[in-house]
């Protein structure tokens, strides 16, 4: 595995590439890295494409300045792990790099509805500064397909509206990969680390709670009182939800009740000590 620092170095090495007529699967990411983001790199290596996984903690999406800063690092490790999965090219930048001007001159986007709910409304900004770095390597890689994982599904309706934006819809083929997950169910993810042991084995609650939100909503329980049940259920194992709510898969728009005439979406974000963790599931 080739690493850039540079995206000089990055486009000189993926022009040649393209010369010799590869196309480019890209793979972004904030490191730590696990199961669930080798999956991404499986998916563009089985596609035969040119593979590029980067690594950037991207301040500008830290609504949160805690969460940034413990944010966790693990390079050596995450090396070793990209170079086993067969990762061709690893883009590693400096902050300078992505950023020249600094995180808050970088090119805005806004995301209109997709940015007031769920996460959008927990953690105001948080999606525009996903969309400023995505923008920013997008411009830098010019991948011909996308691979991000279901597990952040708002993300991917972000992503895919930005593609939009910048007229890359028709150029980039969108892969949303599915969410990988430990035995438990607990989906796969850098935050995990931070669970201390008792924590950790009361995190698969929040699948649990999706689960049991997909099996009420073929009895076409009332909606409220399977979130209340779910809310209860996290609530007596100090687990604090911020959302538990169902919503239409396409558009997002949140449902108070089952529809089974809308494909569905199951969305949690809860809080297991101060590790805030986030899931969800197709429902029907
Ligand atoms: P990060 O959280 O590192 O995730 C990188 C990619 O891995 C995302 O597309 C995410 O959805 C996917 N992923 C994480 N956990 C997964 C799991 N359990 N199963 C499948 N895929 C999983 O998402 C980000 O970084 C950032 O917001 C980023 C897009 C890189 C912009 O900074």
């Amino acid at each position: 595995m080739i690493v850039f620092k540079t995206s000089a170095e990055l486009r000189n090495y993926i022009d040649s590439q393209r010369n010799l007529g590869r196309s480019i699967g890209f793979i972004p990411t904030m490191g730590a890295l696990h199961k669930g983001h080798i999956s991404l790199i499986n998916s563009a290596r089985q596609s035969q494409k040119l593979t590029i996984c980067s690594i950037f903690v991207n301040p500008a999406q830290f609504n949160d300045k805690q969460d940034f800063d413990k944010y966790p690092h693990a390079i050596a490790d995450d090396i070793v792990l990209l170079s086993a999965a067969g990762c061709d090219v690893l883009f590693l930048p400096t902050l300078q790099e992505i950023y020249p001007n600094g995180p808050e001159n970088a090119q805005e986007y806004h995301f209109g509805f997709l940015e007031t709910v769920f996460e959008g409304a927990q953690r105001p900004g948080h999606f525009n500064g996903v969309g400023k770095v995505v923008a920013i390597l997008l411009n830098m890689v010019q991948p011909d397909a996308l691979y991000m994982g279901s597990k952040d599904y708002q993300q991917c309706a972000v992503v895919k509206n930005l593609c939009k934006q910048m007229g890359l819809a028709d150029k980039i083929e969108f892969v949303a990969c599915p969410t990988q997950r430990e035995a438990d169910g607990l989906a796969m993810s850098s935050r995990n680390r931070r669970l201390n042991e008792p924590q950790r084995a009361l995190a698969a609650i929040i699948y649990q709670c999706l689960v049991s939100i997909q099996s009420k909503s073929i009895l076409n329980s009332p909606f409220a009182i399977v979130a209340k049940e779910c809310a209860d259920l996290m609530k007596a194992k100090k687990i604090e939800p911020e959302y538990i709510a169902i919503a239409d898969a396409d558009s997002l728009e949140p449902l108070s009740e089952f529809d089974p005439n809308k494909k569905m979406v199951a969305l949690i974000a809860a809080k297991v000590g101060n590790v805030r963790l986030i899931d969800n599931m197709i429902i029907n």
